[in-house]
């Protein structure tokens, strides 16, 4: 078995919405282990971390992205097989926050914009990612859903909803593809200091805290330890699987 340390050597890895958080601790996770890491999303600092990895001896580029939008999700595939020579791993993680509210006051517009990043998003990253990873016969993703979309959260609505779907959309992805050496997984991560919690208001971060099984929210780097294992080779079994990274969360 391949040391986890060489992973991804020979691999290109793209993963969307690398330019903090989760995403950044992947891209720098997967670039360490030897993989080519082609970074997507619509915020310009993703050059920094592209930067940053390359500064430190890995191989890193950053594509303006928005996952929203087909023809930019499409380039940035092109982009990474050029640059790389293939897509063996997608890190489908962009995703956005959304607005707590009462289901009947819900703004439709915002709830639009939430399935769009968080669930269609990812449809279209899985879709342009399997385009070359069925042409290739072979390939590993991961998606980034939540443990909101494994149990529910009052005040929650677009954000479970997408990430319910983003689960399901693993399953079937999984096997559909699971005789044509490809896997598609999920990875359900509990809550973790990033950009995204960090800007919570404070009754909300203090009620996240009071239901932590473990008393602490959890790391990026914690979730991109689970995401490189799924993406992995040492995962080969492993397809239409949606792990819990949670410290127990969905558990209770
Ligand atoms: N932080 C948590 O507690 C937590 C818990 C469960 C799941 N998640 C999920 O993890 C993923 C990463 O979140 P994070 O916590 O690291 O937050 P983050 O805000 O640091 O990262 C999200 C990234 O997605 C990018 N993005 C947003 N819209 C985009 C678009 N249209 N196209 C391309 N990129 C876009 C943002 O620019 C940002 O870099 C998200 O899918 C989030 O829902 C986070």
């Amino acid at each position: 078995m391949t040391p986890v340390e060489e992973s991804f050597a020979d691999r290109t890895a793209v993963v969307t919405g690398a330019a903090g958080g989760i995403g950044a601790a992947t891209a720098r996770m997967l670039a360490a282990r030897g993989a080519t890491v082609v970074i997507g999303d619509v915020d310009p600092r993703a050059a920094s971390v592209a930067e940053q990895i390359s500064g430190r001896g890995g191989l890193a580029y950053a594509v303006s992205t928005d996952v929203t939008d087909e023809d930019s999700v499409a380039r940035l595939m092109d982009e990474a097989a050029r640059l790389g020579g293939a897509v063996d791993v997608l890190v489908a993680n962009a995703g956005i926050a959304e607005r707590k509210g009462v289901l009947h006051e819900l703004d439709m517009d915002h709830w639009r914009q939430v399935l769009d990043i968080d669930l269609t998003g990812v449809a279209l990253s899985l879709k342009h990612a399997l385009r070359h990873m069925s042409a290739q016969g072979s390939g590993s993703v991961v998606a980034v859903s939540s443990i909101l979309g494994l149990v529910g959260q009052a005040g929650s609505a677009p954000y479970s909803a997408a990430k319910a779907g983003v689960a399901n959309l693993v399953r079937s992805a999984g096997l559909g593809y699971a005789s044509s050496g490809i896997r598609v997984n999920a990875v359900a991560p509990g809550y973790v200091e990033t950009p995204l919690t960090v800007g919570l208001d404070q009754t909300v971060r203090s009620q996240m805290l009071a239901r932590q099984p473990m008393g602490r929210l959890g790391t990026p780097d914690e979730i991109a330890e689970v995401i490189s294992f799924l993406a992995s080779d040492a995962a080969g079994f492993v397809t239409g699987a949606v792990w819990s990274v949670d410290g127990g969360y969905a558990a209770q």
